[in-house]
């Protein structure tokens, strides 16, 4: 598939006009027109703006899959839900610590299969989600559908999206160690920068101990994406106030072999 037509279909699958469009990005639709007609390529410094308007990484803007995308669409093919349909315990802190009296705007980055975006929708809260796998998304869709709950889904990549709105809360879960080293600052920069005043960012990370094996099933993009370190992500956030900040060791057997985890867990709130 060729840019023009990825910026054409993403455009209108967000209702935009092409004027629309290039107004968002400060140029004209003329340049939208040649760009959608194969006359012209986006200059490469403005991807990463053009990417976040159109809700797509940069890798699918220019019409590349991601590593991950294979790794978790195989997963998420399977019947069932492969997580599960119980929420995350920290949805149940996010409720206790931001209770939906009123509509906050909840962001979850690498949300799979749409378990927790679609239990905080259905406690009222206002959920934007994505995840850099198509099927997870398919099925966060079909979750969503079935409770009778709106969640704005799409794909992007934790890695190359940047936010253009601000939330109230910002949730991930099990997927800040797909995030490069070189880039943790950045991406977590503008976490931070996009959360509301008292808002909060509750993360959790799988991070490396010397005391415990590597993972029988550890996935390329996690090794390549370099370990994560005991409090890092807590460093990140040294300016907020911590809710929680904790590390544990749980057992796990995910590929059918016995083995353990450590997590880094932490909720922080812009003060
Ligand atoms: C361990 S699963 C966690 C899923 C979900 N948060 C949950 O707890 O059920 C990790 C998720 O991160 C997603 N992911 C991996 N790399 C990503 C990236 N670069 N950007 C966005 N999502 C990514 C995967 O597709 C997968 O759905």
């Amino acid at each position: 598939m060729n840019i023009g037509k990825i910026i054409t279909d993403r455009r209108k699958a967000l209702g935009l006009t092409q004027q629309a469009l290039a107004e968002k990005l400060n140029i004209s639709f003329q340049a939208v027109s040649k760009w959608e007609n194969d006359s012209s390529y986006p200059d490469v410094t403005i991807l990463p703006k053009l990417a976040a308007t159109l809700k797509v990484s940069i890798d699918s803007l220019l019409g590349y899959p991601s590593q991950s995308l294979t790794e978790y669409d195989e997963r998420y093919n399977a019947a069932g839900y492969y997580w599960g349909l119980a929420p995350n315990n920290l949805c149940y802190e996010i409720m206790h610590l931001k209770p939906p009296i009123k509509p906050y705007k909840v962001l979850d980055i690498g949300c799979g299969e749409g378990k927790d975006a679609v239990f905080l929708a259905r406690n009222g809260y206002n959920v934007t989600a994505f995840d850099i796998s198509e099927q997870g998304l398919s099925k966060a869709r079909e979750l969503a559908d079935h409770c009778g709950v709106k969640v704005d889904l799409f794909k992007a990549d934790i890695c190359d999206f940047r936010l253009e709105t601000d939330f109230d809360i910002i949730f991930s879960s099990g997927v800040f160690h797909y995030i490069p080293q070189e880039q943790r600052s950045n991406v977590i920069e503008s976490l931070k920068k996009h959360t509301t005043s008292n808002g909060i960012n509750v993360i959790n990370v799988f991070v490396r101990k010397p005391f415990i094996p590597l993972p029988p099933d550890i996935e390329e993009s996690e090794l390549a994406a370099g370990d994560w370190k005991s409090g890092e992500l807590f460093m990140y956030y040294h300016d907020w106030l911590f809710r929680k900040n904790e590390e544990r060791i749980f057992d796990c057997n995910s590929s059918g072999v016995p083995h353990k985890h450590c997590m880094d867990v932490m909720i922080a709130e812009k003060y």
